[in-house]
């Protein structure tokens, strides 16, 4: 088995800025998300954009200029909230992703990327509608998508990012192990998995998983996942970092899937 070096003890800081804190709010205090908060391993600031309004209907769209349908996220509120944010963290640098189907789609390398950083992550949540361009130039680093789809606003796929990149974290999750062996950790699907019973109205677990030699497990479990990936995700394949024995072995299944 490839050994990993064990990363040294990071922290998130997450800003989510949103109209709708409700929606993040349960997820965030569940399960893993909820632990690694516990943990102090990450911190979520949820701040309602519509704090900081000014007016007394806390007003935080207005039409779009040049007319058409739909509401536009009004700059003051959202600059003002960047304000509030650098004035409680002083000397802080901040990286701010808009979450917004145009964005460049999250994959696990950026993933691992932002597991790693070192300014607050300040997560910039649509709802419904546009955002003013001027929020976007003056104030935004980065636009991210979960995927080619349309959802309703970015709250969803901000929890997605935070998912994804606090279970990189060490410590969040139990078995530091666990976060690269699993889909995608070293650019391949993962294996099948087996529990007890070891057979199961007549279904029974490969006998190689019963056999105690450590060896021949690990040559079973990279052959399922190089055949995993062959037959769900072969555009995968590309640039998953083979070896010349990961090459040989997807020749065979290659030619076994043919007969
Ligand atoms: N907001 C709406 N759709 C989105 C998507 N696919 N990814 C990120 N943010 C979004």
């Amino acid at each position: 088995m490839k050994q990993k070096p064990v990363p040294a003890m990071r922290k998130l800081n997450f800003d989510v800025l949103t109209l709708f804190p409700g929606i993040l709010e349960g997820p965030l205090n569940e399960s893993i998300l909820k632990r690694g908060r516990e943990k102090g391993l990450l911190t979520v600031t949820i701040r309602n954009i519509r704090d900081y309004t000014e007016d007394k209907h806390k007003t935080a769209d207005d039409s779009p200029y040049g007319g058409g349908a739909g509401m536009v996220l009004k700059p003051e509120p959202i600059f003002k909230a960047f304000e509030a944010m650098k004035t409680e963290h002083p000397g802080e640098r901040f990286l701010t992703i808009l979450l917004s189907p145009q964005g460049s789609v999250l994959h696990q390398q950026r993933a691992e990327q932002l597991s790693e950083e070192k300014r607050r992550i300040v997560l910039l949540c649509g709802h419904y509608e546009a955002i003013d361009e001027r929020v976007i130039n003056a104030l935004v680093d980065e636009e991210l998508s979960i995927g080619d789809y349309v959802l309703t606003g970015g709250e969803l796929a901000a929890l997605v990012v935070i998912d994804a990149v606090v279970r990189l974290l060490p410590g969040v999750l139990g078995d530091e192990e666990s976060a690269y062996r699993d889909s995608f950790g070293d650019g391949l699907l993962d294996h099948p998995h087996y529990t007890r019973p070891a057979e199961f109205r007549g279904m029974k677990v490969p006998d190689v998983l019963l056999s105690g030699n450590h060896a021949e497990i690990e040559k079973w479990r990279r052959r399922e996942a190089l055949k995993a990936t062959l037959l769900k995700r072969p555009d995968l394949l590309e640039s998953a970092g083979l070896t010349e024995e990961d090459q040989k072995i997807l020749a065979e299944l290659k030619k076994e899937s043919s007969r």
